[in-house]
């Protein structure tokens, strides 16, 4: 049996309590089904909408991206209203992993290849920059957002791919960022790694959480939750955002809303969704401080985090397409367990989640002016690397709006050509704008094939029309369009979740239809079948 070290003494675990503990059937994942940072911070409780409002500068979406804007120009004076369809930083930035560093994965040697030494450059200065921002905002805030300066490593476990680390670490030098290749590592199973000095690492919500505190305390600034915006106008004067609770007049727009739902750009063929989980495990071991990123299969990577009851770890990966299946969702989580297990000394699993990012046509994140517009700004294609991306959002955005120059106003440029670089497919269909009913009462009439159990969800044909149906454990069965509500995509059951996730552009939809996640802003429709 493994022997742990306590304050000088020494107490023996079992062995695999998890397997013991916990006995998975088909769809289960033992551990608790939040994130860490939701866990560990209150939920927040600001004003739903009063009515139709105006302001100088509307910031859709409080993840990091949209509250970092709305901090800074608050901070410069500027009226700001900030809103967010669910409770601020409860979407993506609350399902993080929240290493902020410039060190991401094998980028650079890329960036180099595709945009230019120059390009590259820029993009590493605006990193550092987002990097430290956020270590300036915390420590000119006094927020006590458990930051902690660590180095970063992107890592490999096979022989074969150490000269794509030199090679990295070579072009990273030639950038000017603080990098070095090593063969030692805290880890015996690493064989070689690109290792960043200095970097960072926080508890991402109780950072936002403490930021949304100071901005509303300002009279020049109001957020509201539960607002979801639907449609923007855009006029010579001003733009009007239409929501569920009323209409918004601005003369600015930033939407912060991970991907653009006022999509003016082609967004829908120039960003790709992909999901990737994430466990929270207690392990034996006394891990030593840094990030750790692994360039070899399905992209895993690690970190802990201090909590009071003692370390945990936090190991992420399997990047996945949504909707890839409908068993597929706990499989990843396995996974990541046993990619942990195999590497670790697991006592057991604390917490699992999984969560959502999206891929550009050429690398870089698109931020800055919507096309086609004056007034409409907008952050996305972070590539899981929304820390510093975010910020880095927060400040080209403001920067904007106050009419300050930028260094990285073109670099990432939504208006871009980049298309000519992107793999990506462009996604056709009928947009339906109808609202959700109580699901489930015209379930009793609704004939379900024989077998259909409870726990389970299908796509079936009734009379010659696709029908999305889920029956719960209770029984209830819920039926909707099968039709992504963004453009007509035939969503698929996420087993974990159970969720209707669309693979098209990443919306997702509750099992009752209900959307959690854009850019889709209207529920499925309830089949009356
Ligand atoms: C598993 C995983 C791990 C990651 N780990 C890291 C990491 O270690 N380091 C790192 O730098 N990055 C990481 N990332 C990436 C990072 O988390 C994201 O890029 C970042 O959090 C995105 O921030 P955001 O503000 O754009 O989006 P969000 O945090 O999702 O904020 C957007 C907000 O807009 C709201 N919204 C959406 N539509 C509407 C609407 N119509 N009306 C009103 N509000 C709306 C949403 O409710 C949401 O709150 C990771 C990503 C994943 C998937
Ligand atoms: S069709 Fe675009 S997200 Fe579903």
């Amino acid at each position: 049996m493994p022997k742990e070290k306590g304050n000088g003494w020494c107490y023996i675990l079992p062995m695999d309590i998890e397997e013991k503990r916990y006995k998975e059937k088909e769809g289960q994942f033992s551990g608790r089904p939040i994130s860490v940072w939701l866990d560990t911070t209150p939920e927040t409780n600001y004003k739903s909408l009063p009515g139709d409002i105006e302001t100088e500068t509307l910031v859709i979406g409080a993840g990091i991206a949209g509250l970092t804007t709305a901090m800074l120009l608050v901070e410069e004076g500027k009226e700001i209203v900030l809103i967010d369809s669910k409770r601020i930083a409860s979407d993506v930035t609350g399902n993080t992993t929240a290493k902020i560093t410039s060190l991401h994965g094998l980028i650079y040697k890329e960036l180099i290849e595709k945009h230019g030494e120059g390009k590259a450059r820029l993009y590493g200065e605006a990193q550092q920059a987002g990097l430290e921002k956020i270590v300036e905002i915390i420590e000119k805030k006094k927020i006590d957002a458990d930051l902690t300066r660590e180095p970063a490593y992107t890592y490999t476990e096979k022989t074969e791919n150490i000269e794509k680390l030199r090679e990295e670490a070579k072009a990273v030098r030639k950038l000017g960022l603080p990098a070095s290749f090593v063969r030692e590592t805290p880890f015996p199973f690493m064989q070689g790694a690109v290792r960043f000095e200095n970097q960072a690492q926080f508890h991402p919500r109780k950072y936002l959480l403490a930021m949304a505190k100071l901005i509303s305390r300002k009279k020049n600034c109001r957020i509201y939750e539960n607002i979801r915006a639907l449609d923007i106008v855009e006029n010579e004067e001003n733009i009007l955002v239409k929501t569920n609770k009323g209409n918004i007049k601005a003369k600015n727009v930033v939407l912060a809303t991970h991907f653009p739902f006022y999509d003016k750009g082609r967004f829908y063929a120039r960003l790709s969704p992909y999901r990737s989980n994430v466990i929270g495990v207690r392990v034996r071991e006394n891990l030593p401080e840094g990030m750790f990123y692994s360039l070899d299969d399905n992209t895993h990577s690690f970190r802990t985090q201090m909590l009071k009851n003692g370390r945990i770890l936090l190991v992420g990966g399997e990047d996945h397409p949504l909707g890839d299946g409908a068993s597929n969702a706990v499989k990843y989580l396995r996974n990541v367990r046993s990619y942990a297990k195999e590497r670790f000394s697991l006592r057991f699993t604390e917490y699992y989640w999984d969560n959502e990012d999206y891929a550009t046509a050429d690398g870089l994140p698109y931020i800055g002016l919507s096309p086609k517009s004056k007034k409409i700004y907008l952050a996305c294609g972070f590539d899981g690397w929304g820390m510093t991306n975010g910020t880095v959002a927060g400040m080209v955005i403001s920067d904007m709006i106050l009419g300050k120059g930028n260094p990285w106003v073109s670099l990432f440029d939504p208006s871009r050509k980049d298309l000519v670089k992107s793999p990506g497919k462009i996604f056709y269909g009928g947009l339906n704008f109808l609202k959700s009913k109580r699901p489930g009462s015209v379930g009793r009439k609704f004939g379900l094939p024989t077998g259909f159990q409870r726990g389970e969800a299908r796509i079936i044909e009734v009379g010659g029309k696709k029908v999305a149906v889920y029956r719960d454990k209770a029984g209830e069965i819920y039926k909707l369009s099968p039709k992504c509500t963004h453009m007509g995509c035939s969503v698929k059951w996420n087993n974990l979740e159970k969720t209707w996730d669309c693979p098209c552009h990443g919306s997702r939809f509750n099992y009752d239809g209900k959307v959690l996640h854009g850019p889709a802003v209207n529920d499925l429709k309830e089949e009356e079948t």
